[in-house]
């Protein structure tokens, strides 16, 4: 999640929990199945992966830092080790750190599409795929499949204030689209 110029402080690590209902969108677009492994590799406090396995996933989760919830392993998704990755899940799924000017999550778009053949779904700022630096993971991309824009905006401090910014996924499925989706979701 991004704090654009302002006065906030960034929260350590960028732990911004996203709520339910903003994963629930994801999956009513892009259903998980019963026998999927999805990756979840920032998953915080789990408020994304516990949403993921309701709908029916198994979800391994992994993050650098152990907040509320215990991971399979503490992995450092952008420069931990390569022999320590997990084996082609079928999804990796995450509201990843953004970093200044969103370098982190470009930096985790990338790596997630190296590490996952399958659905790789991000939630990230709605203009992220405006940067003319990025045409590499959306129009020169082929397996670029959807992007959802998030009519109501999530609550990064889980206290039902609504934060300033709007959000939307991005989703690459396992193929080559043709056409990318444009689709909305709301709560
Ligand atoms: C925006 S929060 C999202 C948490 C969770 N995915 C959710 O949506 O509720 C970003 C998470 O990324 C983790 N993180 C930051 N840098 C990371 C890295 N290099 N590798 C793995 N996780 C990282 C943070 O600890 C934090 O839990």
């Amino acid at each position: 999640m991004t704090v654009t110029a302002s006065n906030y402080a960034r929260a350590a690590n960028d732990l911004y929990q996203t709520e339910p209902w903003a994963t629930e969108v994801l999956l009513r677009h892009f259903p998980v199945c019963r026998d999927d492994v999805v990756w979840e590799p920032a998953a915080g406090a789990h408020l994304m992966a516990d949403v993921i396995r309701d709908y029916g996933a198994f979800v391994v989760t992994s993050d650098i830092e152990v907040y509320t919830k215990g991971h399979h392993f503490i992995w450092d998704f952008i420069d931990g080790p390569a022999d320590q990755l997990l084996p082609q899940p079928h999804a990796i799924i995450t509201n990843p750190p953004y970093g200044k000017q969103n370098r982190l999550a470009v930096r985790f778009a990338e790596l997630a599409l190296e590490r996952c053949d399958g659905m790789v779904a991000l939630l990230l700022t709605a203009k992220f795929d405006f940067g003319k630096t990025r045409r590499h993971l959306f129009q020169n991309n082929p397996r670029f499949m959807a992007k959802i824009a998030l009519l109501d905006r999530i609550s990064w401090a889980g206290n039902g204030e609504t934060g300033t910014e709007d959000h939307a996924w991005y989703v690459w499925g396992p193929g080559t689209y043709a056409v990318a989706h444009m689709l909305w979701g709301a709560k």
